[in-house]
């Protein structure tokens, strides 16, 4: 009797010591330093759990149980790739907790971390706020708006149950005939490092003596950030997508690297490699830099993610040989693979990779604390599932107002009557008749451009926002009647009385490849636009477009030239400063070539003779009298007085500092 209630004690003992043991688990302690907590847990993991940390699936063959049978690290919407069309917040949450459960339901319970290509807002998702393309942001010269794009960003990706965005993009494009050009922010790698301040809103604002190269991201309303496309990918032999960037290292240093100093020092957590060769070698296996440079030299701490089926073209054909593939990509420091669908095969190759000794279990237990330490940092382990708290703030009003400010802040002035005097912008918004025409004027899918609802963008209503004609109409009086006609003939020309013309053209919405060009024209119908409307009447010209277009012929044919870029889902903010209720401020962030041979030419190339130069942006000061684009038709004698103050000092300073025909008197004067 004694001794069976002896026995009964040290069962409960022994049940109360194990239960314990189940309880505390370092690694699920808040409290522990992040080291500690991935030590104990790399300590626990089993080869495959650790394989399953590396590995990123698209959603479409994601599924709770794939998640548990793998130990998936992670899962991604690739562009376009959404739950349902139009789906609402709820709906990407519950799908996104799903997937979680699924991770949460494994022996360690290791959570997964969801990412998407949120690169100018979050663009996959109906709703969503669309903020203007990087190009129309590098024309800002405004990383603080830039900043709290970020932050809307950031909140707007949560709204979805989200954690991870593949962004800001940090290619310094050297050639627009490149399809991706419209994702950078300029050809000049200073102005490309101030917009990595993008980073501090999406993750949050790193703190004073936060370790360099450690990642940062601030808690769940931020995102983990993703520097993209290391490196070179904006370098690449006549601006073909995913191809050869032959440059020394001076060159390669002092252009291409200069952004990803930033972005590490910023905090940013992750960072994809590029399609690209360099010199030859596949930055995909590129060792040398992934793991010498970005990671010794650098000490970049954070995960590096390989690009969609970006290991595969390691070898050409790609795929041809996948398990050398896995070899080469995961050797040269490749943490992360976005396998994306094929993933069975992917685990095999590096679990026999690894079990025959040729990628080392070092390489491995490196790629794992890497991909921990960003999900232990940002809080995922203790706030895995989403909720709806952030649903309201998907394309809510303050963040329209942001992007409808970036949209105004990004416009560039190229041209503004004929001579100095002679301004034609801004417009009235009291006038008898005003023309809109144009391709663009009201195709709201065409100024969001590629990355918007679809992969490739779209046309039409692919989601809510104003198109610059509905914003046009907003803007003028009520009394002004606004006509519309995408192609006018002479004959309509010639029955319409118009007081002027709004022709808004430009390019069809593209991305990557797709998007490459060797004769850069604008959608077909424009130039025959331009000519019929702006013959037959006076017209201000908006181009919308990735990047510089052939425009040169059509000048002299138009009164005034405005370059809005990509502007995204408010078009209200180009009609704000084309009828004056704000100035213009934007600067060109690449230079305008006048014909396709002289590229790939940028800012300080010997052979540089632009038809406009990098920096180049009239302006007007809207707050003037005469320039309130109210009632301004006709000059007024303010207007003159003005304009000849104008003219004479610019006379005199452009004796004095050689500044040339460029300047308008009003960017002198102010
Ligand atoms: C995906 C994109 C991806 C592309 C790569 C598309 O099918 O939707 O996200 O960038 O493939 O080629
Ligand atoms: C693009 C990346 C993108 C990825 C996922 C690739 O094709 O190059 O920029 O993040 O697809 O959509």
């Amino acid at each position: 009797m004694k001794s069976s209630n002896a026995s009964w004690v040290c069962l409960l003992l022994l049940c109360f010591a194990a239960m314990g043991d189940a309880e505390y688990m370092k690694y699920k302690d808040p409290k522990q330093p992040i080291n500690t907590r991935i030590k104990d847990l790399i300590g626990r993991m089993t080869l495959a759990e650790k394989i399953g940390q590396m590995t990123q699936i698209e959603r479409e063959v994601a599924s709770a149980d794939v998640m548990k049978k793998y130990f998936i690290g992670s899962i991604l919407s690739g562009g376009g790739s959404v739950p349902a069309p139009q789906a609402p917040p709820s709906i990407w949450v519950n799908m996104v907790n799903e997937f979680q459960k699924g991770a949460l339901s494994t022996r360690l319970g290791i959570p997964m971390i969801y990412g998407i290509d949120a690169v100018h807002g979050n663009n996959n998702v109906y709703n969503a706020t669309l903020f203007p393309h990087n190009i129309g942001l590098g024309a800002t010269r405004d990383p603080d708006l830039v900043k709290r794009i970020g932050e809307a960003t950031a909140l707007e990706v949560r709204a979805t149950g989200i954690q991870y965005t593949f962004a800001p993009y940090i290619a310094v494009c050297r050639d627009p005939r490149w399809g991706r050009c419209y994702e950078s922010y300029s050809e000049d790698h200073t102005i490309v490092q101030q917009m990595t301040d993008i980073i501090l809103g999406l993750q949050g604002e790193i703190p004073v003596n936060h370790t360099k190269g450690v990642p940062y991201v601030a808690g769940k309303d931020k995102v983990a950030a993703c520097a993209k496309h290391f490196v070179g990918d904006g370098g690449t032999h006549n601006g073909i997508n995913e191809n050869n960037t032959i440059i020394d290292e001076h060159g390669l240093l002092s252009i291409h690297m200069p952004p990803y100093y930033d972005s590490i020092i910023k905090g940013v957590a992750t960072i994809m490699v590029s399609y690209s060769s360099l010199n030859g070698v596949k930055m995909h296996a590129n060792h040398a830099l992934v793991t010498g440079y970005l990671k010794s030299k650098l000490h970049f701490r954070g995960f590096v993610i390989s690009d969609w089926l970006g290991i595969d073209s390691i070898t050409s054909p790609p795929g041809a040989n996948y398990t050398y593939s896995v070899q080469a990509g995961i050797n040269a420091g490749i943490d992360m693979v976005m396998v994306p669908y094929n993933y069975t095969d992917y685990i095999d190759d590096l679990t026999s990779l690894v079990s025959k000794g040729i990628v080392n279990m070092s390489r491995i237990d490196d790629a794992v604390r890497r991909i921990l330490r960003v999900k232990f940092t940002m809080g995922l382990f203790e706030n895995p599932l989403a909720d709806l708290s952030f649903a309201d703030q998907l394309g809510k009003k303050e963040h329209r107002e942001l992007a409808r400010e970036a949209v105004r802040k990004s416009l560039v002035l190229l041209k503004n009557g004929n001579s100095p005097n002679q301004q034609f912008l801004p417009l009235p918004k009291k006038a008898r008749r005003i023309l809109v025409a144009g391709s663009h004027a009201s195709n709201l899918g065409y100024q969001c451009g590629g990355w918007s609802i679809q992969w490739m963008g779209g046309s039409g209503d692919i989601t809510t926002g104003t198109t610059i004609l509905d914003a046009i109409k907003s803007t003028v009086a009520d009394s002004t009647p606004v006509i519309y006609s995408e192609n006018p003939d002479d004959s309509f020309m010639n029955h319409n009385d118009f007081s002027f013309a709004i022709v808004v053209v430009g390019e069809p919405p593209y991305s990557e490849t797709v998007g490459d060009s060797t004769n850069l024209t604008i959608l077909d119908s424009g130039p025959d636009t331009i000519r019929t409307v702006c013959s037959a009447v006076k017209c201000a010209v908006v181009v919308v477009s990735g990047r510089p277009v052939v425009i040169e012929p059509y000048v002299p044919l138009m009164e005034a030239l405005v370059a809005a870029w990509l502007p995204g889902t408010e078009g209200q903010g180009v009609a704000d400063v084309l009828f004056g209720d704000y100035g213009f401020t934007g600067k060109l962030p690449r230079t305008w070539f006048k014909s396709v041979d002289q590229l790939p030419m940028n800012v300080g190339d010997p052979h540089y003779d632009p038809l406009y130069p990098f920096g180049f942006g009239l302006t007007i000061n809207s707050s003037l009298p005469g320039f309130s684009g109210a009632d301004n038709v006709g000059d007024s004698r303010q207007r003159l007085i003005y304009v000849s103050l104008c003219s004479l000092l610019s006379l005199v300073l452009i004796n004095d500092l050689g500044i040339g025909v460029f300047q308008h008197p009003a960017a002198l004067l102010f």
